[in-house]
């Protein structure tokens, strides 16, 4: 794993956008790059970035297929809290992505176990999910993948934790009795599929989740502990997150890097 520590939440999004970027253009012809993507606050400033680079000119998503990772049960894709909307409105209209490419679950779907099984078919069908980026929950959570959840597990129906509802109520008129209680998530196990992982960890409240997650052991209580196990993962954080961080794993992670920078220097 590796662990970029930014000073600032901008500069951390500036990184995980050009790196996207990057393997997108590494990527300009043949196979279409697979891309996982996540909702939240903690992407916004990724989203509004790769919008920037694609304004200019440094990145087209033409050849790119998205699969999003997680919806609401019950939300039709137009209701304002709808992940639908939230790609369309902050990332989807800005780029040049082809619309037919873009792939979210259906919370409103009338046999909700097909979608999810439907779901994992269109992403093996795709070739596989090249790049996830993704966020953390306060509680150490993937996607909507809760504490408790099988870290091998699929994309299925998922209860929310109250912790969630009430996290998520501010988007919510601040009611966290307004917040669905079930969601379609992609599993554990979907994300660790993927060849690449690309999480963004940003603000003091997801300090105590990031040390668990990074020092602590594999645990279903953290999903995101998940990626200890994964040979292409990288958390890019800004400094408030890595606030109940340990000095030596700072250092060492720190180290990782100019160590990589030295050898490409090289
Ligand atoms: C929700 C989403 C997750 C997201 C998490 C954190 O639970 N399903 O994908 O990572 O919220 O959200 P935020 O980035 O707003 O803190």
């Amino acid at each position: 794993m590796r662990l970029l520590i930014h000073k600032t939440y901008d500069d951390a999004c500036a990184w995980a956008a050009r790196c996207i970027a990057e393997r997108i253009n590494e990527r300009s012809r043949g196979r279409p790059f697979v891309l996982g993507l996540p909702t939240g606050s903690s992407p916004l400033g990724i989203y509004r970035e790769l919008v920037a680079l694609y304004q200019k000119g440094a990145v087209s998503f033409a050849n790119t297929i998205t699969f999003n990772m997680d919806e609401y049960v019950g939300l039709e894709p137009e209701h304002p809290q709808s992940y639908h909307r939230f790609m369309a409105d902050t990332f989807f209209n800005h780029i040049d992505i082809d619309r037919r490419h873009t792939h979210l679950l259906d919370g409103m779907a009338s046999d909700l176990e097909a979608e999810c099984a439907s779901y994992e078919a269109a992403i093996a069908q795709a070739g596989g999910i090249d790049l996830f980026l993704g966020g953390m929950g306060a509680d150490g959570h993937l996607a909507f993948n809760e504490p408790g959840s099988s870290l091998h597990s699929r994309t299925r129906i998922k209860t929310l934790t109250q912790g969630t509802r009430i996290a998520n109520a501010r988007f919510f008129g601040g009611d966290p009795e307004a917040v669905p209680l079930t969601a379609l998530t992609v599993g554990v196990g979907t994300v660790m599929d993927a060849r690449e992982v690309l999480i963004i960890v940003n603000g003091y409240h997801k300090a105590r989740a990031l040390a668990a997650v990074v020092e602590g052991g594999l645990n279903h209580m953290w999903t995101l502990s998940c990626l200890q196990t994964h040979p292409r993962a990288i958390i890019v954080c800004d400094e408030e997150a890595a606030d109940e961080l340990r000095l030596r794993t700072v250092r060492y992670f720190k180290d990782i890097e100019r160590a990589a920078l030295g050898t490409a220097a090289e």
